[in-house]
């Protein structure tokens, strides 16, 4: 939500308010089908999906930002995306919010409302609230303010602006200040908000508009570790009752979210590479081990009763794959696991990744993410790889390729 268009949402409202209602002979008009009328209507949920996109290709001179992207969400459903910088996050919530106009593919808004044909202001007049990275809140106000004028922008005329609030939107705030933990902030001009409180603050404003759909672009960059939980405790708290999608970058934020049991959608050049589950460790003592970790671990067989942190560095490094994997994932992602372990033990590791990714993991396919300084290592897996300087991706190509392109050179190590 921007000031932008809180203001155009608000004259939008008012126009629509004062203009005369359609004739009854408009209604098998195409023009009453598909034009204004929508911006009331209501999406269809009977099927259970809030949103659907469907092959979404959107190009920037000949490059494509998404390609043939497609994913639904159902009502009520947590889903986090995941990827690299550039795979398309931010295009895709810019498709759905009518911001960025796809070349191909359909969208739309539970089974009936395609968002391709509404401007950026109506999308968000049916329910569909957008969260930007960066927060956006009325510094000048105080955060009270900045939650009734998200509520008033919210109504049909702007005539409203000047009336006074009703019981029910009291209640309201107050109940968006007790979700958001601004309650005791209420009468504190934004600008002096802590940044996580200023993120709250635009969630709030967000939910007093009562979306159905929210999106969510990184959320807790810029967090503190106690802000992020808290933030995870509200979106766990909104889960249900509104449809979430987060883009985010926090692996543990992600894994709190999704409490191992959540599909999860890895975003990878403009597509869909995986979705599924993440590899997070389940409770301890759930279920039975699969014997196919000791396989791939003989070692850990032997350590079973041992405590985890008795084991060495390249035993506990095995250990936490080992967990991983119990949970079952589609896809595994591995944050430098070769850090300060012995070779034989990092030989090891290596054959383990390529066998999960060359024949998947208890009958199913599975796609490994690696993220690593060691060069030989990488070289010696990746069947692609992508070279990240300050946040973005500066190079890609095939694994093979490696040593050709050059790659060895760019790493400080
Ligand atoms: N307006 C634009 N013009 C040209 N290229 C763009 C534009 N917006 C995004 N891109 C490119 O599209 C790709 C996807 O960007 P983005 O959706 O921001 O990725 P993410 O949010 O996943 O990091 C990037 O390579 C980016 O440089
Ligand atoms: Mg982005």
């Amino acid at each position: 939500m921007t000031p932008e268009l809180l203001e155009a949402g608000a004259r939008q409202r008012e126009a629509h308010a004062q203009a005369p209602l359609p004739k009854a002979t408009q209604s098998g008009d195409r023009e009453a089908a598909f034009g204004r009328v929508l911006a009331t209507g209501q999406p269809d949920f009977a099927h259970g999906v809030a949103l659907y996109l469907e092959d979404i290709t959107v190009s920037f001179d000949g490059f494509k930002a998404l390609n043939q992207l497609s994913l639904t969400v159902d009502v009520g459903e947590l889903r986090c995306i995941i990827g690299p910088n550039g795979a398309g996050k931010t295009t895709m919530m810019d498709v759905i919010t009518g911001k960025t106009r796809p070349q191909q593919g359909s969208a739309s808004f539970g089974a009936n409302i395609d968002l391709l044909r509404l401007r950026e202001n109506e999308i968000a007049q049916i329910g569909i609230g957008r969260k930007f990275q960066k927060p956006t809140v009325f510094e000048q106000l105080n955060v009270f303010e900045n939650l009734e004028l998200a509520l008033k922008a919210d109504r049909r005329a702007r005539a409203s602006l000047r009336a006074k609030l009703n019981s029910a939107d009291l209640d309201r705030i107050a109940e968006v200040l007790q979700l958001t933990h601004l309650r005791s902030l209420a009468h504190l001009q934004a600008g002096l908000l802590s940044h996580g409180q200023k993120q709250w603050l635009e969630i709030g404003m967000l939910l007093m508009q009562e979306p159905k759909l929210l999106l969510l672009d990184e959320p807790v960059a810029g967090m503190t570790d106690e802000e992020t939980e808290r933030t995870a405790e509200l979106f766990l708290t909104l889960e249900g009752k509104h449809s979430l999608v987060v883009v985010e970058h926090d692996m543990s934020f992600v894994a709190t979210l999704t409490q191992g049991f959540k599909k999860v959608t890895v975003l990878h050049e403009g597509s869909v590479l995986a979705e599924g589950r993440l590899g997070l460790a389940p409770k301890p003592g759930r279920e039975p081990i699969p014997h196919e970790l000791f396989e791939l671990f003989p070692v850990l067989k032997q350590m079973l009763h041992r405590r985890g942190g008795d084991l060495s560095g390249g035993q506990q490094q095995q250990l936490a794959i080992a967990r991983a994997l119990a949970a079952g994932p589609k896809v595994l992602i591995l944050d430098e696991p070769t850090e300060g372990i012995q070779p034989s033990i990092i030989k090891d590791i290596g054959r383990v990744l390529r066998r999960l990714a060359d024949v998947g993991w208890r009958g199913e396919r599975m796609a490994v993410v690696l993220v690593e300084q060691f060069y030989d290592f990488a070289a010696e897996l990746a069947d692609h790889y992508l070279v990240m300087e300050r946040g973005e991706v500066v190079q890609r190509g095939r694994g093979k390729d490696m040593e050709a392109d050059g790659v060895r050179g760019r790493l400080a190590i």
